[in-house]
């Protein structure tokens, strides 16, 4: 690369006016790169604040089409479900994952209808159905991983036949995403995708999801003999490895902002799909800042998605999915 030198080269030159900055824009950030986590909950009648992650909610079915139709309008892709499962229907099994007419299921079923055009993310992980808050089940005190995959893939096929277009599961168990595409071959739900959250970090930043879905109380120790170590990278790039071979169509890292090196390492060793989740913690951050006036709403909110575009993003789950969109559109 020919380095220019001053003061032949200004480098400034390039960002004097508008025009010529979006000329020379290396990024863009589109509705078509947003996904929305939306959180459900059984009853009826009931759109529920979340304390901790102000300007999101929790909905009951009846709300759902029109809690979600906004999204739809302003073209968003897809949107992750997320359910709040009732504690009677928690067991240490997570029995309620596999049911088919489990809140997920419902909601899939209900927005098929509504949105034909919508893409459905289902999250596969027993974290919402178990009494202790773990993502698998518990033997000799340790969550078992292959009978935890066992759970998994019921719970991955009660999801695929109820709508749910892409299978994203969040447990981090070892080799489920090749025993869940088995699976849904098998099943004849060829087209059904999986989105692995390959790189997924024990991380204090899913405090207010947790909150959002009532697992906090609930979660008995920490996630850390499954979930990832902050401290590694290069192990982030064996798990995406592993979920390629194993027939993930798209991988994930997951917290976002604090890990973009590793979505940066991701897209350049493997370059396909690549998405990130800015969690509830980076929301709660963010949100937290513009309600108190310490940075410039929109500004921010861009500048945060724009950042994992630049990192080799293919789309980001994000809170801020439909203010975001509003703003790209307006
Ligand atoms: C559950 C799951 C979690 C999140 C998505 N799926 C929490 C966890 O692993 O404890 C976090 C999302 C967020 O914080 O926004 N397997």
């Amino acid at each position: 690369m020919a380095l220019g030198r001053y003061p032949t080269t200004r480098l400034r030159r390039n960002r004097h006016d508008a025009w010529t900055r979006r000329l020379v824009a290396e990024h863009a950030l589109g509705v078509g790169d947003l996904i929305w986590p939306v959180f459900i909950a059984e009853g009826n009648g009931s759109v529920a604040d979340i304390a901790s992650m102000p300007g999101q909610q929790r909905v009951t079915l009846d709300r759902l089409a029109r809690h979600v139709e906004p999204a739809v309008r302003l073209g968003i892709p897809a949107i992750a479900l997320f359910p709040a499962t009732p504690p009677a229907l928690k067991d240490a099994e997570g029995t309620e994952a596999a049911n088919p007419d489990n809140l997920t299921c419902r909601a899939a079923r209900l927005l098929k209808r509504e949105f034909p055009e919508l893409g459905l993310i289902g999250d596969v992980a027993l974290d919402p159905y178990t009494s202790h808050g773990h993502d698998g089940v518990i033997r000799d005190g340790y969550v078992a991983n292959d009978e935890s995959v066992a759970q998994l893939v019921r719970q991955a096929l009660v999801e695929a036949a109820s709508g749910i277009d892409i299978i994203a599961p969040s447990d981090m168990m070892d080799g489920r995403v090749s025993a869940i595409r088995r699976a849904l071959d098998e099943q004849g739900f060829v087209h059904t995708r999986i989105m692995s959250y390959a790189a997924k970090y024990a991380s204090a930043f899913y405090g207010p999801f947790r909150e959002a879905l009532g697992s906090d109380g609930a979660l008995k120790g920490d996630k850390k003999t499954y979930q990832m170590d902050p401290a590694n990278a290069l192990e982030a790039l064996r798990e995406v490895a592993m979920d390629l071979e194993e027939g993930a169509d798209m991988v994930m890292v997951k917290p976002g902002m604090p890990y973009l090196d590793i979505v940066w390492r991701v897209h350049e060793r493997f370059g396909v799909p690549t998405f990130a989740y800015q969690v509830s913690g980076e929301y709660a951050m963010i949100a937290g800042a513009i309600e108190r006036g310490w940075i410039d709403r929109d500004r921010a909110i861009l500048e945060s998605l724009m950042a994992f575009k630049r990192a080799g993003c293919a789309g980001v789950l994000t809170y801020f999915a439909p203010a975001a969109a509003e703003l790209l559109r307006g």
